[in-house]
């Protein structure tokens, strides 16, 4: 029985060794664009001091952040990097990252801090255990988890990057979090961020195991949560995790992708 040639074996069939080559570099284009495309929305682009890699990030709703994080759970242990831009001008201020073990806002947060105690000083963290809206000292307060490897260093853009190892719970699968930026430090210690609707919004939950979380979730329906909707953007500060796998990022990009590449075929098919 004769095989009837679709139209792109059709095309492959009489392609001619320059036409391949052509179609092969805008393949290249296209790939490099698409890789680029997913680096733009997301935490994807973020880039580490070597020995410092995670197997999830998510860019979070609020405030530019992005978190990237490894969790055994078996273990409880959670090494974390969080990315941001601290407020004030010029890179000044402080940066901040924190779980909230009894609530989902800032009073209860177990806080890792990182700024500059002085202009010319290298970054460190701090720990606060954050008990109201009350400033917060020069030094560390002790928080309700193990806090280990801490340490921040700036990045491009005029990014801080804050790291840290915390021993949670063995088994911890969703907590809450809460993140934000300040503008200053004085007398050696992070002054009080501002209170913009973006500031006030800097919470959700994460799934340590990367999975999306639905948007919102009420506190009722929170206990148990582990929705799976597509979470990038999402009210109520649902993060938008990702990883080795297909990122909420990478999905968003490829519906332009698969147009562009649509488009490519309908120029291959004419050189
Ligand atoms: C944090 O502060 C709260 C309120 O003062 C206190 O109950 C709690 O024990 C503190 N946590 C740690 C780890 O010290």
């Amino acid at each position: 029985m004769a095989h009837a040639f679709t139209p792109s074996e059709k095309i492959m069939a009489s392609a001619t060794p320059q036409q391949h080559r052509r179609a092969i570099a805008v393949l290249a284009v296209l790939l490099t664009a698409m890789r680029a495309a997913a680096a733009a929305g997301g935490c994807e682009g973020d880039k580490f001091p070597a020995g410092r890699s995670y197997a999830h990030c998510a860019a979070l709703p609020k405030l530019g952040a992005r978190l990237h994080w490894t969790h055994d759970s078996k273990t409880g242990s959670l090494s974390v990097a969080f990315v941001a831009r601290p407020a004030g001008a010029g890179g000044a201020g402080w940066v901040s990252w924190a779980i909230n073990p009894t609530g989902d806002g800032m009073k209860g947060a177990q806080a890792l801090v990182a700024f500059r105690a002085s202009p010319a000083a290298p970054y460190a963290v701090n720990t606060y255990n954050i008990t109201g809206y009350k400033p917060l000292g020069a030094s560390s307060t002790a928080i309700a988890f193990r806090a280990t490897d801490l340490a921040a260093d700036a990045a491009a853009a005029g990014e801080v990057r804050l790291y840290g190892r915390l021993q949670l719970a063995p088994g911890t699968e969703v907590v809450n979090h809460i993140w934000q930026v300040g503008s200053a430090v004085t007398a050696g210690a992070p002054a009080k961020h501002a209170f913009d609707k973006d500031n006030l919004e800097t919470k959700g939950k994460l799934a340590l195991s990367g999975a999306a979380l639905a948007p919102a979730p009420t506190p009722a329906a929170a206990a148990g949560a582990g929705g799976s909707s597509a979470a990038k953007g999402g009210s109520g500060g649902g993060a938008a995790p990702s990883g080795a796998k297909p990122s909420a990022a990478a999905t968003a990009a490829a519906a332009p992708v698969l147009t562009l590449l649509a488009l490519a075929a309908g120029f291959m098919a004419t050189v």
